[in-house]
């Protein structure tokens, strides 16, 4: 049977789009680029549908190319695909949430990725502060979101930092002071990741005296082997911001790489010519293998059962609880488990009873809500209570972190819900 994929595209005659319609039809899929902004969809108990020009769409899978000023609308569409069961590569939120720098940023910093010290202002007064957090000047101002480097400017003082801030504010939009990475002036490096794997990598020069390497601002591009840290990082982010397909841009700083942000419609013209991989094949040969495959929303689906849900504790805000035992702490069984302790950035999943807890472990559970409150509650009192009565103990900072977290039996697969019963 012949792979019906929708391109959702508002440019057909774009490299980008040309390219894929013609991988897609030698692959033997059959292919459309839909304008997102037509399409018209219906909500309800008695179906879903999608209309293109009052017909309805029906195809396998969907390759959302959405231009970042039809965000909102291009994300609803491809969300009422995905609630179609239709395999959308790009998922929805995946879309939405890269789209974001301030919210990528978020997601990527808190799993533990690098990023160029950012502060996200509301008034220009604040610039003057969040410059000092960054490092001084010259720093950057950016738009939050925006693209091919429209938004994004190098500030030499502060108060022409405070100037663009506050230009940018008056059009009501956000604003990003970021530590500029000199040594990086006028270079990035460009991952393009597909299915989870690196599949081309180019190094982008700006051009003449300019701070940014966009190649559509005339920089150029050459392909490079790509050390295997890049790639680490690269893989994780795509993965992170849930995107099959991604652009990830990163600067080569002295303290190694920093990611920068992630396209969810990277352009394939720079790549392609650069590095001479047929990147739109890859793409279309990913959506073949994947498409049987519908995105989940997991964190929807583990809240679906009334009652039921995820609670996550900080054992850096209960410090007693460093160096117990994991099985001592709570009971757990059917109706509230542990599923994982994140540690180090990575996840041990379904741990063991014997771990012994850390400073800056995180701990997962996974249950009925009231059951898991009822039996977490006690613990934490106690160690409240510990805390008040004795004078505070010198705490033994040193036997954290800044451990190998490769040291630990982690396994970032075989999520499984199976409890383990005691
Ligand atoms: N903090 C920074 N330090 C040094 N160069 C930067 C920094 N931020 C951006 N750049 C340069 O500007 C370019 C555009 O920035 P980016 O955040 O990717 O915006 P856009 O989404 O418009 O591409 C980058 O590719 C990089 O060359
Ligand atoms: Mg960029």
């Amino acid at each position: 049977m012949t792979l019906r994929v929708a391109i959702l595209s508002r440019g057909p005659r774009l490299y980008s789009t040309r390219r894929l319609v013609e991988e897609a039809n030698a692959l033997g899929c059959s292919v459309d680029v839909l304008d997102p902004m037509k399409l018209s969809l219906t909500i309800g108990n008695e179906g879903r549908r999608i209309l293109n020009e009052g017909w309805n769409v029906e195809v396998d899978a969907i390759l959302p190319r959405i231009g970042y000023s039809i965000t909102r609308h291009g994300v609803a569409i491809v969300r009422q695909f995905e609630r179609m069961g239709i395999y959308a590569a790009n998922s929805s939120s995946g879309i939405h949430q890269s789209r974001d720098k301030l919210h990528a940023t978020q997601i990527l910093s808190s799993n533990h990725i690098p990023v160029p010290t950012t502060a996200y202002v509301r008034d220009w007064r604040d610039v003057e502060r969040a410059i000092r957090q960054v490092g001084g000047v010259p720093c950057v101002i950016k738009a939050a979101e925006g693209t091919q480097g429209s938004g994004v400017f190098l500030a030499h003082t502060e108060r022409e930092a405070s100037e663009l801030a506050w230009e940018l504010l008056e059009k009501g939009i956000q604003v990003l002071v970021q530590e500029y990475i000199q040594e990086s002036h006028g270079r990035d490096i460009r991952v393009l990741v597909v299915g989870g794997e690196v599949v081309a990598a180019m190094r982008r020069k700006a051009h003449g005296r300019e701070f940014r390497s966009n190649f559509h601002l005339g920089g150029s591009v050459e392909g490079i082997d790509l050390p295997e840290d890049f790639a680490r990082i690269a893989r994780k982010a795509a993965r992170l911001l849930d995107l099959d397909i991604a652009g990830v841009d990163l600067l080569e700083s002295n303290r190694g790489p920093l990611l920068l942000e992630v396209n969810s419609s990277p352009g394939l013209e720079g790549i392609e010519k650069a590095t001479g991989v047929n990147v739109a094949g890859h793409i279309v040969n990913h959506i073949i293998d994947a498409h049987a495959f519908t995105n989940v929303d997991l964190n929807q689906l583990l809240t679906t059962k009334e009652g039921n849900g995820t609670l996550s504790l900080k054992i850096r805000r209960y410090p007693e609880l460093v160096g117990k035992r994991l099985g001592d702490l709570i009971v757990y069984d059917d109706d509230a488990t542990i599923v994982a302790v994140s540690r180090a950035g990575a996840h041990v999943w379904q741990p063991d009873d014997n771990l012994i807890l850390r400073e800056a472990d995180e701990l997962i559970f996974y249950g009925i809500l009231d059951i898991l409150q009822q039996r977490i509650r006690p613990l934490i009192q106690r160690t409240i209570d510990a805390r008040n009565s004795s004078p505070p103990e010198p705490y033994p900072w040193n036997i954290e972190v800044a451990e190998d977290p490769a040291a630990w039996a982690i396994s970032d697969q075989n999520v499984s819900w199976r409890n383990r019963r005691r």
